[in-house]
């Protein structure tokens, strides 16, 4: 068997560990070309010397010597800066893992786009906010967008054979997070350690506290959207607190399809790693029995406002959906460093939504700016609310 050439853009995170792990076990299946961090200087060296990669880079310039000192000895290369993230996302390898969190991602996965690469995409990032400017590159460049998040993995999975068009309508699951039962006034004085508890999913502290507003369901909402090319309307999301259907696709013809197992994300990613074959993963096998039952509610949008707020953002479309984020990015750092309550992420984002109303952005530097002004904004309203 040839083996796969990949890079892992964010290696260090949880999605990048994951993966890691995954390459790691299979060595006769995969080799590894680039690995990136913004940080974590440690745990990037010593996964470059692990996978005998041949480029690091760090994105923190300041970490770079010691970089250097870690690899020493080695064949790979330590770098640094934008341009070496574009290298590691556009070189040599045949597959790319987008894993970075947040915006940072979008220039390295446009880069990787557009050298026609197949991106496993975790970094949701880049959908919600350049969707539509990341689907027709894509397009015009002949990449393959593969999606990582479990929920848009399972619907990628479930259309497998099937046409994009007779689908009538696709179901996001949602565990509901940590404070699914809790009242408004319970979540007001919801501490970070809370927030970050997921009862089923181990994840980033970022996307863990989305859980807990279900505004990562609101993101995953548009990133369907981009991915599936379906209206508001034909997208539906479903609470299911046992995390055991990871989405569900309806068909024209009544059928509705699911893809079910245990909550590991190393089936998500191995998905998109081996495809369009499957590789065996170290994740525990699905036991229902054990389970017993599988509950669904509706979304309680009264006590879970974010999931509105997302979906007039992409309704709204034009920049809407680069406020939704990144006012929702500045505000759940906020909160994970103490300085806002639980209620106040998505008061901020709201009102970020109310007072920025800019033209759709035309490139990925558009969306940056956009994304730079309301992070600008959303501090200066945080600052307000507190004062
Ligand atoms: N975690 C999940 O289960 C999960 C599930 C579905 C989708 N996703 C999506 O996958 C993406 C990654 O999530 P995660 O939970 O793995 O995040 P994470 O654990 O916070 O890891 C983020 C990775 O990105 C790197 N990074 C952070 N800021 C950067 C910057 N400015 N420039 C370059 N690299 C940077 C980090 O490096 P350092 O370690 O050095 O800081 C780390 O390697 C997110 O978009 C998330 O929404 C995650």
């Amino acid at each position: 068997m040839t083996r796969k050439t990949i890079s892992i853009l964010g290696a260090t995170g949880s999605v990048g560990s994951s993966t890691l792990d995954l390459v790691e076990r299979n060595p006769d299946r995969f080799e590894v070309v680039a690995l990136t961090a913004a940080k974590n200087v440690v745990s990037l060296a010593d996964a470059a010397l692990r996978t005998g990669a041949k480029l690091a880079v760090i994105g923190d310039p300041a970490l770079l010597p010691e970089l250097n000192d870690r690899l020493a000895g080695s064949t790979c290369r330590a770098a640094t800066g934008s341009d070496a993230l574009a290298e590691a996302a556009s070189g040599e390898a045949e597959l790319v893992m987008a894993a970075i969190v947040g915006c940072a991602g979008l220039e390295p996965v446009m880069a990787a786009i557009e050298a026609g690469r197949t991106v496993a995409l975790a970094n949701k990032e880049s959908l919600v906010t350049a969707g539509e400017l990341m689907t027709t590159a894509a397009e015009t460049h002949g990449a393959t967008i593969l999606p990582v998040d479990s929920e848009h993995n399972a619907i990628f999975q479930c259309l497998a054979g099937n046409h994009a068009s007779d689908i009538s309508r696709l179901v996001l699951t949602a565990s509901g997070g940590p404070f699914r039962s809790l009242s408004r006034d319970q979540m007001a004085g919801a501490s970070p350690d809370q927030a970050v508890a997921h009862p089923n999913w181990s994840m980033g502290a970022k996307i863990s506290v989305d859980s807990a507003t279900m505004m990562n369901k609101g993101l995953e909402l548009i990133e369907a959207h981009h991915l599936f090319g379906l209206p508001s309307g034909r997208l539906d999301v479903l609470i299911h607190p046992q995390s055991v259907i990871h989405s569900m696709v309806e068909f024209v013809d009544g059928s509705v399809l699911a893809q079910l197992g245990t909550p590991d994300m190393r089936i998500p990613i191995a998905y998109a790693l081996a495809w369009p074959e499957r590789m065996e993963t170290p994740a525990e096998k699905l036991d229902l029995a054990r389970i017993g039952n599988l509950n669904f509610e509706q979304p309680d949008l009264t006590r879970f406002p974010a999931l509105d707020v997302a979906r007039q953002a992409m309704e709204a479309g034009a920049a809407a959906p680069v406020v939704l984020n990144a006012a929702n990015e500045v505000a759940v750092a906020a909160f994970l460093e103490g300085r806002i309550g639980f209620l106040a992420i998505v008061d901020t984002v709201k009102e970020a939504l109310a007072r920025m109303d800019l033209p759709k952005p035309q490139s990925i530097a558009d969306v940056i700016d956009i994304d730079r002004r309301t992070r600008a904004l959303a501090n200066d309203l945080m600052s307000e609310m507190a004062a």
